[in-house]
């Protein structure tokens, strides 16, 4: 069995300091990363940024400096930001790097070569905010102005000589591997609107400038720079030393198991990208998972409005885990979300505090005070308490499968259901009352609950890492046995050391906070 998993995020644009949607999809990435590293898979999960192009250009003039070292400095930014939210990231890409440049150009060429680029001239709509060209169709006057529908943005009427790819040669290549492969787009909504769109037909796509100088030249036509999306999409190759096709890292990790990215780039990703790929004769990745947006109060978030949620600032006031937990249980992943600081709190008062820390808490606790604080002994569990540990075991398969789907609505869902049962068991069960009538019965109860605190927590890692590592380090668990496998296996508590101490572990929020 292959056991190399290949995980990306877009690679941002260091247009500003990253925000709360650039947040969002590194999270996402990093559960995932951190899930299959836990099911002892080798993970590469990859993340960067995107620094080519007119829009880095006018960024860096606006503010008086030279691109490139404009992009160091907002590059770091994103880079500091993959340690605020506790990225498992093990490779941070800038496509000004010289590998980068390495891989595109090979990209470039295998496309000459494959006859699927010719010179000519472009005339149509540019959008620089997007980088982004649209048809007439796709356009709309608002207060005077031109902008593209699809994402409100400004576009310019752009007429200049350009090369261009035969992307109308790949429309029925792509239907063929749509159709076959039916999970290569997710969600299916997704799939969905990528399909009905190729259906209408390819035209083909401009891919080189010639009216700024910012970006990768065009081999043998230094007039031109490459378009910034075949540019950008190429960093996915690029991470894993394209063009060497033998180097271990491209023969263990390419094709990429899921490109994580926001709606707003599925077409350059489910369309452009593997049709440069078929061009290029590589195999395509495994999946793209477009997620929706994230809404503040409802509204799309913007400076006009006042909304922007800053990741950074609600980190040091919550806590990374904190935040983490919020935006995988209050958006559903794949759809628009809306978030908000009164419901960021009410959730890490009701699931955090009060469910699994209090859980961790009042169970340690009672054991500190009752038992030498000492884990018991596994003896006489009942009927009651195996099924209980066994209601996580059996549907380890199914939680696996969850998150093979990018389905993290329904795993954390069953896990936090998981933590749920565990509370109502250690109050129904009543150990503080067993303490002199039935000393054996009160020490298989706690041994049961550590039990479901060790798996809840396991599964729990991937969401909240700081946290759940303090509570399985408490139960003197190492850091090696923090795996899936470990959920199988009762007999790796260590019954003959004392629990270790633990501060709060999350601490309730007032409302006038
Ligand atoms: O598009 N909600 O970079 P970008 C959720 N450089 N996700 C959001 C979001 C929001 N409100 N806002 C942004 C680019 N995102 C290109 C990508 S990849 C080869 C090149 C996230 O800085 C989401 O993942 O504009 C979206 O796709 C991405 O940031 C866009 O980041
Ligand atoms: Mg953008």
């Amino acid at each position: 069995m292959n056991k190399n998993f290949y995980i990306t995020t877009p690679i941002y644009y260091p247009s500003g300091k990253p925000h709360m949607g650039h947040a969002y999809s590194s999270i996402i990435a990093d559960i995932f990363a951190r899930f299959k590293r836990l099911e002892g898979f080798d993970v590469l999960f990859l993340t960067g940024t995107d620094e080519h192009g007119q829009k880095i250009q006018k960024e860096a003039e606006k503010n008086n400096k030279d691109p490139k070292k404009f992009c160091d400095e907002l590059s770091e930014t994103f880079r500091s930001l993959t340690k605020i939210l506790n990225l498992t990231n093990n490779d941070f890409i800038r496509t000004t790097e010289p590998r980068h440049f390495k891989s595109v150009n090979e990209i470039w060429s295998r496309l000459i070569k494959s006859e699927d680029i010719y010179l000519d001239k472009y005339s149509g709509w540019y959008s620089v905010s997007d980088e982004a060209y649209y048809d007439t169709d796709e356009i709309e006057d608002k207060e005077g102005k031109k902008i593209s529908k699809i994402s409100g943005s400004l576009v310019e009427w752009v007429e200049e000589e350009s090369y261009f790819f035969k992307l109308s040669r790949f429309q029925k290549k792509l239907l063929d591997h749509y159709k076959k492969n039916k999970d290569f787009i997710l969600p299916k909504s997704r799939r969905n609107e990528v399909i009905s769109f190729v259906e209408k037909g390819l035209k083909d796509l401009s891919i080189s400038r010639t009216s700024f100088s910012w970006g990768i030249p065009v081999p043998d036509n230094d007039k031109h720079i490459i378009y910034v999306w075949l540019d950008a999409l190429t960093n996915y190759l690029s991470a894993l030393n394209f063009p060497n096709t033998d180097d271990k890292k491209y023969t263990s990790f390419w094709p990429a198991d899921v490109h994580i990215i926001g709606k707003d780039i599925l077409r350059f990703h489910a369309i452009y990208w593997p049709a440069f790929l078929l061009a290029a004769n590589l195999p395509l990745p495994k999946r793209v998972f477009g997620h929706g947006w994230i809404l503040s109060d409802d509204k799309k978030m913007s400076k006009s409005l006042g909304n922007i949620l800053d990741p950074i600032d609600i980190i040091k006031n919550y806590g990374i885990d904190q935040l983490r937990y919020y935006l995988i249980k209050e958006v559903s992943l794949g759809n628009d979300g809306s978030i908000s600081m009164e419901n960021l709190k009410n959730c890490i008062n009701n699931d955090l505090a009060n469910n699994y820390g209090n859980l961790c808490q009042r169970v340690f606790s009672f054991i500190k005070k009752n038992c030498n604080n000492k884990i018991p002994d596994n003896n006489n569990l009942k009927e009651n308490d195996i099924n209980l540990i066994n209601n996580i075991k059996n549907n380890i398969p199914k939680l696996i499968d969850f998150i093979d789907n990018q389905n993290l609505n329904d795993y954390i869902k069953m896990v936090v259901n998981f933590s749920f049962e565990a509370n109502k068991y250690f109050n129904d069960s009543e150990p503080w009352s067993l303490k002199e009538k039935d000393p054996n019965r009160m020490k298989a109860i706690l041994f049961t609950i550590i039990v479901q605190i060790k798996n809840i927590s396991i599964l729990l890692n991937p969401i909240i890492p700081i946290s759940t590592q303090k509570v399985l380090n408490t139960i003197n668990l190492s850091n090696k046995d923090i795996s899936i496998e470990s959920i199988k296996r009762d007999n790796i508590l260590d019954c003959s050391l004392e629990l270790k101490s633990l501060d709060i572990l999350f601490k309730k929020i007032d409302n006038d906070n």
